[in-house]
């Protein structure tokens, strides 16, 4: 039986790593920003490849640009796979994806470092894209490899410079009628390691977590329209004002999810009025909603009363409301048996780990349906993410590369 705390795994190197990586990308309002197929993007794929050939790993770039680093098994069959996305949110910080990545990397070279070659198929996935930074769209990198691209959207999507991820990818080399390439089938088994991105294990004092299942939400693009005109002249009470009737919309929605209580979050992370003059009446306003909830029920009944709040206010103050639903994913529980080799992982290190719900979404809910997909959380500091502050001490983040490297040895030798 391994004693995963005898691999070789360097402290300072990951250290090293966190902040190298933590630099490419940076946000001209601090933090980090890399977004698919960007310089960012291209500079630290580099790195990771770099890193991914030194740790001795057959590395490939596949239809989309997910990243996949490779060592083969001494009985073959379908490969166990680890790892993450690259890219970040505005303003994000060094740790959301990327210390998935490097859990994985590390993990993985310590066990061929100090175990050797496994039995089955053992890989490194950095996935291209998840968090929907640059494009109306998220998990692209995921979806290519379960095959949930639609074919009209490289065409269809386009960036706030009017981009399509189509033109964006040849720009990066890649063809987009071949994306049904980066299709796999012959994956046993996906361990995500990411940080938790909440409070909780902190406040409760556990090392670990082993996720049950990852939130169901859904991102909406809310247009509101009403009758633009001169703020000076137009009485209140003959004024169609869209920003009015959005912030009416947006306070009751923020309302609904408080008096719903947690796990019911619903967040309003955009608002634009046009067109946005002083002196102007807006008669038109865009806001994005992005509201989640771990159970199919709570999460239909949220969903119903948010619509039902869009279209009350818009019928009382004479408004058009458009509800564009960007992306909507149920809960998705994570696979008993891999959770559980994770869990036996921990446990073999003489650690404790709390079991718990993700509030945050992830790749793992993409792969899920089609590969036994599990997932490790290690703990963030003061439970900040999704800003600069994000924090994880390398001290926490070594006993989860221990797990990680654990789960993957029952798995893959
Ligand atoms: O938004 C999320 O939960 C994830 O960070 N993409
Ligand atoms: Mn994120
Ligand atoms: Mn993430």
């Amino acid at each position: 039986m391994l004693d995963a705390r005898t691999l070789p795994i360097d402290p300072a190197r990951l250290q090293a790593r966190i902040h190298e990586l933590g630099s490419i990308g940076v946000h001209p309002n601090g933090g980090l920003y890399r977004a698919l197929y960007d310089d960012g993007w291209v500079k630290a794929m580099e790195l990771l490849r770099t890193w991914m050939e030194e740790a001795g790993l057959a590395v490939r770039f596949d239809a989309v640009g997910n990243l996949w680093g490779r060592v083969e098994g001494t009985d073959g069959g379908s490969a166990v796979v680890t790892g993450s996305h690259v890219d970040t949110v505005r303003q994000g910080g060094k740790y959301d994806g990327a210390l998935g990545v490097h859990m994985a990397i590390a993990a993985v070279q310590a066990l061929l470092e100090g175990v050797g070659r496994p039995k089955r198929p053992l890989e490194v996935l950095v996935t291209c894209e998840e968090e929907g930074s640059r494009f109306a769209c998220s998990f692209w990198g995921a979806r290519a490899i379960v095959g949930r691209i639609g074919a009209e959207e490289p065409e269809q999507i386009a960036d706030a410079d009017g981009v399509t991820i189509g033109a964006a990818m040849q720009g990066r080399g890649f063809d987009p009628a071949r994306i049904g390439e980066a299709e796999r089938h012959d994956v046993a088994a996906f361990v995500e390691a990411h940080i938790e991105q909440g409070a909780i294990l902190e406040r409760e004092g556990f090392p670990l977590g082993v996720v049950s299942s990852i939130t169901g939400q859904r991102w909406m693009q809310v247009t509101v329209r009403g009758v633009q005109n001169h703020a000076g002249t137009t009485p209140m009470d003959l004024r169609r004002d869209a920003l009015a009737g959005a912030v009416a919309m947006i306070g009751q929605i923020e309302q609904a999810a408080f008096r719903m209580g947690r796990p019911a979050v619903a967040t309003v992370g955009r608002i634009q009025a046009f067109p946005g003059g002083t002196n102007i009446i807006p008669g038109r306003c865009e806001f994005t909603v992005d509201t989640r909830h771990a159970e199919p029920e709570p999460r239909r009944q949220l969903l119903a009363e948010i619509e039902g709040i869009v279209e009350r206010v818009a019928r009382e103050r004479e408004l058009e409301a458009a509800v564009e639903v960007i992306m909507d994913h149920d809960p998705v529980p994570m696979s008993t048996a891999i959770r559980a080799e994770i869990e036996a992982s921990i446990r073999s290190l003489g650690l404790e780990y709390l079991v718990m719900p993700s509030g945050a979404g992830h790749d793992s809910e993409i792969l899920a349906p089609r590969f036994p997909t599990a997932m490790l959380f290690v703990p963030s500091k003061d439970g900040k993410s999704h800003t600069p502050e994000e924090y994880t001490p390398v001290e926490w983040v070594i006993a989860g590369v221990q797990a990680l490297a654990g789960t993957l040895h029952r798995l893959a030798y």
